[in-house]
């Protein structure tokens, strides 16, 4: 038994820390051992329950209704308003798009208007729900540009979207004017706080300038906010706010039509674990109100750090001034982006790249948490240090041959030998491998290379290759 325990922990020797700071994607650490452990034991404890009834593990009907009303008076809703606890901001986003399209049965091909920054969940919902997604671009500080949201508006948009902020620039979209326009025609207008949902509220009272954004804008007609994020809950946990009761009533799903028990959900599973639940109301419970407003402090002390820092290296250059907790930042021509990514890993911090898109070249991504304030001097030191070798390495140049056979595949219809192909003439397949598909170390070539190809092309070889990632040994 405890032999087996020992094994899981040898596993996860090569992952990414969760805490510690050092890891500014995916993670969000609080820096306090003891939230970790208070949540850590009260997912435990409800781990078996199952969420499928609520009505037989009252407890978790009671924790979800109490994180709902944390949230309501966070995110300043009105009386009346209602929430949902779904398992993540892509389940939050995909149910705030079902909830729409479902509201308009009268629409024949609903469509949902969303700002080119938009997190990728809405993607999925869009190919989930056949809900036709219209993209607008962004203005010149990589926020929605209204005039284009309002000329994209016509009798079948069921939804209107809004960042607050978006991942990948960390900035606030215009949400006053995006819920004015919707509202005006009876559009509904989600805002998307899944990363900025529970820093932005105490931001604000730290006296930092924060634009509009929560139910206090006309108009708003749900938010989602991840609890797994800046709740600093375990994984597993996002809130789904409506107005009102009426706007989430599509969300249900009931069916009586077979011989077993009628099944009666309000999010996308049926059967789930009261742990995440029970792990996000142990945090929020703990934390409260003072001790989310200290961490906001931490994790803004640490952001100007970064920020100021930043400004320092002459190589690099912020994406945009951030509105929130994100911060982007790009690299100039004497200094590749991906290899400041591979060298800061070497040097024990993870930080996200991000490709060229839209026009933009590539950049780095950074999700600051409170748990990286008391090592930002040995982040920016890293950082300067990161930046020195990625210059003297120099740039990454992507074989003209491999450029070429990319430039020739046709994403929508890759074959595996498109793919053993790409990966053979990549090196990518390491000798002795025996052609297993190994993850390579250092990443900075891998990503110069799916930096060439248009999004869909990266979407095709990404998916071949977690294909092949996905197979378990000596299964033929
Ligand atoms: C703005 C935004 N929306 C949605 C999501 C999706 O959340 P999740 O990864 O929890 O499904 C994220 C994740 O980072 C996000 O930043």
């Amino acid at each position: 038994m405890t032999d087996v325990l020992a094994r899981l922990r040898a596993l996860q020797a090569d992952d990414l820390p969760v805490h510690g700071g050092r890891t500014l994607a995916y993670v969000y650490d609080s820096g306090l051992p003891d939230i970790d452990r208070i949540g850590r034991e009260a997912v435990a404890s409800a781990a078996a329950t199952n969420g499928l009834d609520p009505t037989a593990f009252p407890s978790l009907l009671r924790m979800e209704n109490d994180l709902v009303g944390v949230g309501l008076r966070l995110l300043d809703a009105p009386d009346g308003a209602v929430g949902t606890v779904t398992s993540g901001g892509t389940e939050s986003v995909l149910l705030a798009v079902q909830g729409a399209r479902d509201s308009r049965p009268d629409v024949t091909g609903p469509v949902m208007v969303v700002p080119s920054t938009r997190h990728a969940a809405f993607d999925k919902a869009a190919h989930y729900f056949g809900v036709e997604k219209r993209v607008v671009p962004v203005g010149p500080g990589f926020r929605a540009d209204v005039a284009a949201t309002e000329a994209a508006l016509d009798e079948r948009v069921v939804l209107v979207v809004g960042s607050a902020p978006s991942y990948a620039h960390g900035v606030v979209d215009p949400i006053p004017q995006l819920a004015a326009l919707a509202s005006a025609r009876g559009i509904r207008c989600h805002v998307d706080a899944c990363i900025g949902g529970w820093v932005l509220p105490y931001a604000a009272r730290l006296g930092r300038p924060v634009p509009p954004w929560t139910f206090a804008v006309d108009g708003v007609t749900s938010v989602s906010v991840d609890l797994h994020k800046y709740g600093y809950a375990p994984k597993g946990t996002s809130l789904l706010l409506h107005r009102t009761p009426e706007l989430r009533r599509p969300q249900y799903f009931s069916s009586a039509d077979w011989p077993g028990y009628t099944m009666l959900n309000s999010t996308m599973q049926s059967t789930k674990s009261g742990g995440p639940l029970a792990g996000a109301w142990a945090v929020v419970e703990s934390l409260g109100d003072e001790g989310y407003l200290s961490l906001t402090r931490q994790v803004f002390e640490a952001v100007d750090l970064i920020v100021a820092g930043v400004a320092s290296i002459p190589a690099l250059s912020l994406v945009a001034p951030p509105d929130s907790s994100l911060v982007a930042f790009s690299t100039d021509s004497s200094c590749d982006a991906f290899t400041v990514c591979d060298e800061m890993l070497d040097r024990g911090w993870y930080v996200q790249p991000q490709m060229s898109y839209a026009g933009h070249g590539p950049s780095v991504h950074l999700s600051v948490s409170a748990g990286t304030r008391a090592h930002v001097d040995e982040f920016l030191a890293a950082l300067a240090s990161s930046v020195a070798a990625a210059q003297e390495s120099g740039p990454i140049v992507v074989d003209p041959g491999i450029a070429a056979y990319i430039e020739s595949l046709d994403p929508s219809s890759l074959t595996d030998d498109d793919f053993d192909g790409l990966l053979a003439a990549s090196g990518l397949v390491g000798e002795g491998s025996g052609g297993e598909l190994e993850l390579p170390k250092r990443l900075a070539e891998v990503n110069a290379m799916l930096d060439l190809a248009s999004p869909a092309m990266r979407e095709a070889l990404l998916v071949t290759f977690l294909d092949r990632l996905q197979r378990p040994r000596g299964v033929e």
